[in-house]
């Protein structure tokens, strides 16, 4: 794994180029990522090409060997664009932002392509050159053009999708409220995703056509791209369960998926002890498990490296938290952590956002001198011995979960509980396989799955088509365990209930019927307990069950008026298991019940403490502490220790080789 920074020349003197990149090599950094927003820059005048400054940098960058990833700069058009073309922005944009332009404008799209085929006549073939971020963050920012080419686009789009317009009225329920349509001229996108007073069904495809778009903006510059630069990966920087954006739809274009993680935000209500100086390990490592499974390659574009600008909250992030973040990475297969930014910039919108060097150009900030540190940490490693992140799967020690992007999008739009929050839940399932050491491999509906999984958890798939409940069918009948849960199998993929009774494509599989289902009022707790285990809260979500006969209850409510229904069930399903469990509890709920299946799974489960987590990566071992206070790693008598020792400080880091391998090696 490699370690580099954001450094965006067109922002300094040049004078202090040669002095920064200076910098960056002499804190070990191996990548030096620049181009993003440089399109004014880059072409100041409309055809006039201004490449060379970019040129020069990247020769600075190969004179201290170190890799280049270079950046479409298409998230900020130049001035000359907007002055030419008045229909260029977003509605509720203008000039001087970012995110801003249409990028479903014919004219747009010619420019973007312009640009991109002179970057990669210049640096496709460069040496330095390893890989490339198209756009940066493509992001809705929850809302959707109401431009006349917009709205065309969508009918397209949807005439494409449905062919009729008998088609469209069924799968939309316009039925419902008379709101039928008689001609594809009639339909508009929807502002945002919220049905409000419309139509959640035309809301869905809304947001599935806005996804659409911009996986062909990406496709289309990815489309220039590829045969110029050869075996280098493509790639565009995701954020963190962005609604609008489905990474799954631009599988085609990217060789290589990549996220911006900033997981210290001070948005932590009452806490209790510093561990939000520290983020949690769950959200990181779901993420990044995430970002896995699409190709098996997988980067960490922009980490936070310390304080930073726009939570409202400028925490002072916990000592060694940046570098515990980065073997995170490491510890789940990236291929590179780079950091935004290597500089602190001295103005624009920015300016109290920390990079790895404070404004002046010369002082490490605290996340820099960590930098600084893992760099040289991670040359103590013989990283040829660490195979590809899922080459190395051991089916004992995994689980699968199933992660389908396009349910996010009604669960937002229709959540029915509005505490119903699709990141916690799938966290909540992930939590508590981390809490027993197990690793997760993330599983698409419509991507070949590995055979040899013993385990499969499927979180709220309330959206279920024939291909997906046959596949998780068989699954068990073929003697897995399937573990669903509260809210799957509500609906057809056009968001519509089932004329049948509640949950009806899975009823045969649990072997039980939901009768009712509870949500609690914000601060009431009610209270559920696993059978042969505790008593643990829950608030959003209880279904109400009805075991058949054959099924085996594993957990009850205690109380409220329902004291004694059944709240998790498990049947036999051919050769294998289905259990559910109908509850988005506590973190505790989650994990107990969790544990009692891994066991009965006979999976190689370590029960850990909160917040610790441990990995194995080829010979290695590594140990991440997300708690304040001191451990001791779990490591075996004459484990070699390579990073750290076995005292591990709060926010800190071991990984050692394990006697055995060490022999071996
Ligand atoms: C990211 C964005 C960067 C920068 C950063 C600040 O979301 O991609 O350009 O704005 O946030 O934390």
């Amino acid at each position: 794994m490699k370690i580099g920074a954001y450094y965006y020349p067109e922002q300094w003197p040049r004078e202090q180029w040669v002095r920064d990149f200076d910098r960056m090599a002499a804190m070990g950094l191996q990548i030096v990522h620049m181009g993003e927003f440089a399109w004014g820059t880059l072409e100041p005048r409309e055809g006039d090409y201004q490449l060379d400054w970019l040129n020069e940098c990247i020769g600075l960058a190969a004179k201290r060997k170190m890799d280049v990833i270079l950046c479409t700069p298409t998230a900020i058009i130049p001035a000359w664009m907007a002055d030419k073309h008045h229909d260029v922005f977003l509605t509720g944009h203008r000039f001087g932002g970012r995110r801003h332009a249409n990028h479903l404008q014919p004219f747009v799209q010619d420019y973007s392509r312009k640009i991109v085929g002179k970057l990669a006549e210049w640096f496709g073939g460069n040496k330095s050159v390893i890989g490339w971020q198209i756009d940066n963050e493509l992001a809705s920012n929850n809302e959707f053009d109401q431009s006349p080419t917009t709205h065309a686009a969508f009918r397209d789009w949807l005439r494409g999708k449905y062919g009729s317009m008998d088609r469209l009225n069924e799968a939309w329920g316009t039925r419902f409220w008379n709101t039928f349509y008689s001609d594809w001229s009639q339909i508009l996108l929807p502002p945002n995703r919220e049905p409000r007073y419309g139509n959640p069904h035309q809301c869905l495809d809304a947001s599935r056509f806005w996804s659409h778009g911009f996986a062909q903006f990406v496709k289309l510059q990815a489309d220039i791209l590829k045969p110029k630069i050869g075996n280098r990966w493509i790639t565009t920087n995701f954020m963190y369960m962005h609604p609008d954006c489905d990474p799954g739809d631009m599988a085609e274009s990217l060789s290589l998926y990549s996220w911006d993680a900033y997981p210290a935000t001070g948005w932590e209500k009452n806490p209790k002890d510093e561990n939000y100086r520290i983020a949690s390990p769950r959200f990181l490592g779901c993420m990044h498990d995430i970002m896995a499974s699409y190709t098996g390659r997988w980067g960490l574009m922009e980490l936070q490296p310390g304080t930073i600008n726009w939570t409202g909250v400028p925490i002072l992030v916990h000592p060694g938290a940046v570098r515990l973040w980065i073997w995170t990475a490491f510890a789940h297969g990236a291929e590179f952590v780079t950091t935004y930014r290597f500089r602190q910039p001295r103005f624009g919108m920015e300016l109290f956002h920390h990079g790895l060097i404070e404004p002046d150009g010369v002082t490490p900030t605290p996340g820099g001198r960590e930098f600084a540190q893992t760099t040289g940490e991670m040359h103590k490693l013989d990283l040829k011995r660490i195979p590809a992140i899922h080459s190395e799967m051991d089916p004992e020690r995994t689980i699968g979960i199933v992660f389908d992007f396009d349910q996010y999008w009604y669960f937002l739009s229709l959540p029915q509980a509005k505490r119903w929050n699709v990141g916690d839940f799938l966290q909540r399932w992930y939590g508590a396989a981390m809490r027993l050491g197990l690793q997760v491999r993330m599983l698409h509906p419509n991507k070949p799955w590995p055979k040899d999984l013993k385990m499969i958890v499927a979180p709220a798939l309330q959206m279920l088509d024939e291909a997906l409940t046959k596949r998780l069918d068989e699954f068990a009948k073929a003697g897995g365990h399937l573990l669903l849960t509260a809210r799957t199998g509500l609906m057809n993929r056009d968001g519509h209930l089932w004329e049948g009774p509640t949950a009806q494509p899975i009823i045969d599989m649990i072997g039980a019927r939901i009768e009712a289902y509870d949500s609690l009022p914000e601060g009431a707790v009610g209270h559920v307990e696993v059978i042969d285990g505790g008593k643990h809260t829950w608030n959003i979500w209880g279904d109400l069950l009805y075991a058949e006969d054959g099924t085996k209850v594993l957990a009850k409510y205690t109380d409220q008026f329902y004291a004694g229904a059944t709240a998790a069930t498990q049947r036999k399903h051919g050769e294998g298991v289905v259990s559910y469990s109908g509850v988005f509890g506590d973190q505790s709920y989650h994990d107990l019940l969790m544990e009692k299946l891994v066991r009965q799974t006979k999976l190689t489960a370590t029960s850990l403490p909160d917040r610790v987590c441990v990995y194995k990566r080829g010979p290695y071992t590594i140990c991440l502490n997300y708690t304040d206070k001191s451990i001791t790693a779990p490591a075996a008598r004459g484990a070699k220790f390579v990073v750290g020792m076995s005292k591990i400080e709060p926010a800190g880091v071991a990984v050692w080789e394990e006697p055995a391998t060490v022999a071996k090696a």
